[in-house]
């Protein structure tokens, strides 16, 4: 299987921001673009996977090669993951809300005049990575991201074992690093094992790097 090591393997991939809605037309978000998610849909696929991508709102194209199931809120991605287990690989990118309002409203709230603006009520939301990391379908390699501007590596490894992951990819997400929305990434590898840091590369690259890497952990064990 020369350079398709990941043929007869499926892979999920979750990427992009999550919508949660405050009323129809308004909503709570993190900042992401799905670059680097969507590079690594398409970098598994390239490697002979068959991925499902299960994107948030972005608006950069489907990769190529691969199904891209589109979903707006958390619950929806949540549930769309859960549907596709079992799977050799899951890389969970998606730069999901941690909470959503717990009593959206049907109608879009109206200004009133004179009056205070109505509070928010805010609910959490299902941890995807995690529940795929403990979960009894866990698939072989479950990689989770770690967007962080302060103490990354700590934070990384707390999550590794939080979630229940192989690998944490952490990135600086600080504003001066231009990580976010840009086309290149510095990242570190976190695995049990120890850290890796990798140099500077295109979100393309990080991708590619990290397909061979998760196809080399699948294969020697
Ligand atoms: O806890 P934190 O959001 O920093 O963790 C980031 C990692 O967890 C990413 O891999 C992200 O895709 C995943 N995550 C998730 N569901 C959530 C929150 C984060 O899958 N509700």
């Amino acid at each position: 299987d020369g350079d398709r090591p990941l043929e007869g393997r499926t892979a999920l991939v979750t990427s992009g921001p999550t919508h949660e809605p405050i009323d129809p037309v308004r909503y709570i978000a993190n900042r992401s673009s799905g670059r680097q998610g969507h590079a690594i849909a398409a970098a598994l696929a390239r490697l002979g996977a068959d991925v499902t991508l299960v994107s948030g709102p972005v608006t950069i194209p489907d990769p190529a090669g691969v199904t891209t199931i589109h979903v707006e809120r958390a619950e929806e991605m949540h549930d769309a993951v859960l549907s596709r287990l079992p799977v050799d690989i899951a890389v969970m990118v998606a730069a999901v809300a941690d909470w959503r309002v717990a009593t959206s409203s049907d109608q879009k709230i109206k200004k009133q005049a004179g009056e205070a603006p109505a509070p928010l009520i805010l609910t959490e939301n299902p941890d995807i990575l995690k529940t795929v990391g403990h979960h009894e379908k866990r698939p072989r390699v479950v990689v989770g991201f770690a967007a962080e501007t302060q103490d990354i590596e700590e934070n990384a490894l707390r999550k590794l074992e939080r979630k229940g992951a192989d690998l944490i990819v952490a990135n600086d997400v600080s504003p001066e690093t231009g990580i976010m929305g840009g086309s290149r990434n510095r990242v570190k590898i976190l695995s049990p094992t120890g850290v890796e840091a990798w140099p500077d590369l295109t979100k393309d690259e990080v991708a590619d790097r990290l397909a061979r890497l998760i196809a080399e952990r699948l294969t020697e064990r």
